[in-house]
């Protein structure tokens, strides 16, 4: 008979070794007595842990692969401005599920400090619900609506830092010392100059430099974000002790995916940039073991935006192999398709996607073409020499283009973060906006219009395509436009990502619906189409890697995906132009006819080329299939 108690030590036995060494890698001594003192915190999360809950703890274990199938389909928003509260939520899930969502990354929704609060990435309250969207029992509540329709709820886990605002800063400004412990005070410039010496600015513009003087504190302390989000010292094992106390509490509360915000910047270290220091994966495996045996129904996905060769160990590398996040952003993916489209050329994305690390088979990307940050044009200089380039002139056309200061360019972002050090000059925008159709619909022009309906079609298909979770944003699926309104709010004005985070325009959903020619009307009607392809392609459950084909034409971009049980070749047309592609990549591993799973269509692959439309994407597979 497994009574709980038996599943409770089975699963101490499984993974608490994973635990344990996890903790010895970043408290070293200090391990075994936090290991204890976990071990009583999980007990009690255990015996907590609802009746659903668990049967969805077995389900997952009896799926282990659930965020990798085909038919996983992420979408990402805010809740008030998708449906005004948590309740709203629940009431739009039929527009979720048309689009065959099945995980929700709800933004920032716990409570934040009053005023800016970096669209509530500086909590003060971990275990309460922001008023203004709904209570804690509000969220229980939803995410068990959701899990009945198939929709697996996402929240974030801000563990870099909290609000200065929240009980612990609070306490260290009142003087308590075991608070003060939880962060990083340092009572002269001594160690931030230090520490500066190799720290980049995360937002040069508005918050310089990584340190502020407190004068209640009467300290520097640590702000590598905003002066207000205080960096948390995950040094000391009272601040594991506490965050592992709330991710089971959250988990506890029906959330199935805890999104590790800015996880690269949790550890310290002299002499370092402070990014992707070891140690952070030692406390990821630590922090997934203690879900592991609570919670197994419960997966982590990294928000690390670092470059490829730090990026994968948040997938597991080394001694991490499978033991830290089950996702992760693919950042890369997202920054060499606006490069690919605005060079209508594919060679960089060949030469980044050829160099990227394979990633463990039982974790997964998730792809997206935007979300709620600004893009940066994080391309390295090795690849961009790989492909004739010199990095930093590239990344400076890409920020040109995308302002819309490149002559000819479609795009209508902004400029996020210029740092004249480095010359960087972030981008802000909607995904429609950056892709022309803005653009087009100002000049009132068909050709331009057609081209960027197109170009959005493009960029929906390759995340649908990739392999992983695909991170559809809110507004793109009816190409939603900048929203300039964000300038009127004293708390957002200062900072232009807002404007690509409207308010969800249900009339244009209505109207996209009603009218499939319009502009939102194709946008919507080619999502909805390509996702229920997608859910039906075995070659797209997320084991499989997707590998470059060198393509014979430099404005085409050709991924094969080797399933047992067929490949599956994608082709996208970065350009404006037809293309005649030579088939023989095509023909070598399809044969002689292969179908489009996208339009249905079978294409000889006999004659010598193959014509791709202005933008096209095509998925082929051998027939009959
Ligand atoms: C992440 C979030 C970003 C936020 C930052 C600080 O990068 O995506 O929006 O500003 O963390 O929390």
């Amino acid at each position: 008979m497994v009574d709980d108690d038996t599943t409770f030590r089975l699963r101490l036995d499984r993974y608490g070794p994973e635990l344990l060494a996890g903790l010895q890698g970043a408290y070293g001594d200090a391990a075994p007595a936090l290991f204890e003192r976990l071990t009583g915190l999980m007990r009690t999360a255990f015996a907590a842990r609802p009746g659903d809950l668990r049967v969805l703890d077995d389900a997952r274990l009896l799926t282990p692969d659930w965020l990798q199938k085909p038919d996983t389909i992420g979408y990402v928003c805010y809740a008030d401005r998708f449906a005004g509260s948590l309740a709203g939520v629940a009431e739009r899930i039929g527009h979720l599920k048309s689009l065959g969502v099945s995980y929700l990354h709800l933004m920032p929704l716990l409570k934040p400090r009053e005023g800016d609060s970096d669209g509530g990435y500086a909590v003060a309250d971990y275990r309460s619900v922001d008023p203004r969207l709904g209570t804690m029992d509000d969220l229980a509540d939803l995410a068990a609506t959701l899990r009945n329709d198939g929709i697996s709820l996402v929240i974030d886990l801000v563990l870099n830092h909290v609000a200065r605002e929240h009980e612990w800063a609070a306490r260290a400004r009142a003087g308590e010392q075991t608070y003060r412990d939880y962060f990083h005070i340092y009572p002269d410039r001594t160690e931030p100059d230090a520490f500066e010496r190799t720290l980049p600015e995360v937002f040069p513009d508005f918050a310089p430099g990584n340190f502020t003087w407190d004068d209640e504190v009467q300290g520097w302390v640590w702000t590598t974000f905003n002066s207000f989000q205080w960096d948390l010292n995950w040094a000391n094992p009272d601040v594991f002790a506490e965050f592992a106390d709330i991710v089971l509490f959250l988990a506890n509360q029906g959330v199935e995916v805890l999104r590790l915000d800015a996880i690269a910047f949790i550890w310290k270290e002299l002499g370092t940039d402070c990014q992707n220091e070891p140690p952070v994966h030692d406390l990821t495996q630590a922090l997934r073991a203690v879900l592991r045996i609570v919670a197994p129904g419960v997966a982590l996905k990294a928000e690390a935006i670092v470059g490829p060769q730090d990026l994968i160990a948040y997938l597991g590398q080394g001694e991490h192999y499978g033991k830290v996040s089950d996702l992760a952003y693919h950042n890369s993916v997202m920054v060499q398709l606006w490069g690919a489209l605005a060079s209508r050329h594919t060679r960089l994305f060949e030469v980044a996607l050829s160099n990227f690390p394979a990633k463990p088979p039982s974790t997964t990307w998730a792809t997206y073409a935007r979300c709620h940050d600004d893009i940066g044009w994080a391309i390295g200089d090795a690849d961009a020499r790989g492909a004739y380039l010199e990095g930093r002139s590239h990344r400076a056309f890409l920020s040109e283009f995308y302002a819309g200061d490149y002559p000819g360019s479609f795009a209508r972002g902004l400029v996020f973060q210029h740092n004249p050090v480095t010359g960087d000059r972030r981008i802000s925008g909607s995904l429609a906006s950056l892709a022309g159709l803005e653009a087009a619909i100002e000049h009132d022009d068909a050709g331009q219009l057609a081209d960027a309906i197109a170009r959005i079609n493009l960029l929906h298909t390759f995340v649908l395509g990739f392999g992983g979770v695909p991170l559809l944003y809110m507004g793109d699926e009816i190409g939603m436009l900048n929203d300039h309104s964000y300038l009127q709010d004293a708390d957002h004005a200062g900072d232009n990502r807002w404007v690509h985070r409207p308010r969800m325009d249900w009339a244009e959903v209505e109207a996209a619906g009603a009218n499939p020619a319009g502009p939102s009307g194709q946008v919507l009607a080619g999502l909805r189409h390509t996702v229920g392809v997608r859910r039906r392609l075995p070659q797209l459950h997320a084991a499989v890697e997707s590998r470059v084909l060198p393509s014979p034409d430099a404005r085409v971009l050709v991924l094969t995906r080797d399933h047992p049980e067929g490949t599956l070749i994608e082709v996208y047309n970065f350009s404006e132009d037809a293309v005649e592609l030579p088939s023989y990549v095509l023909h070598d591993r399809l044969g002689d006819v292969a179908t489009e799973q996208i339009s249905g269509y079978d294409y000889s692959l006999l004659p010598e080329t193959v014509r791709i439309r202005p933008y096209q994407p095509l998925w082929l597979t051998t027939r009959p299939w």
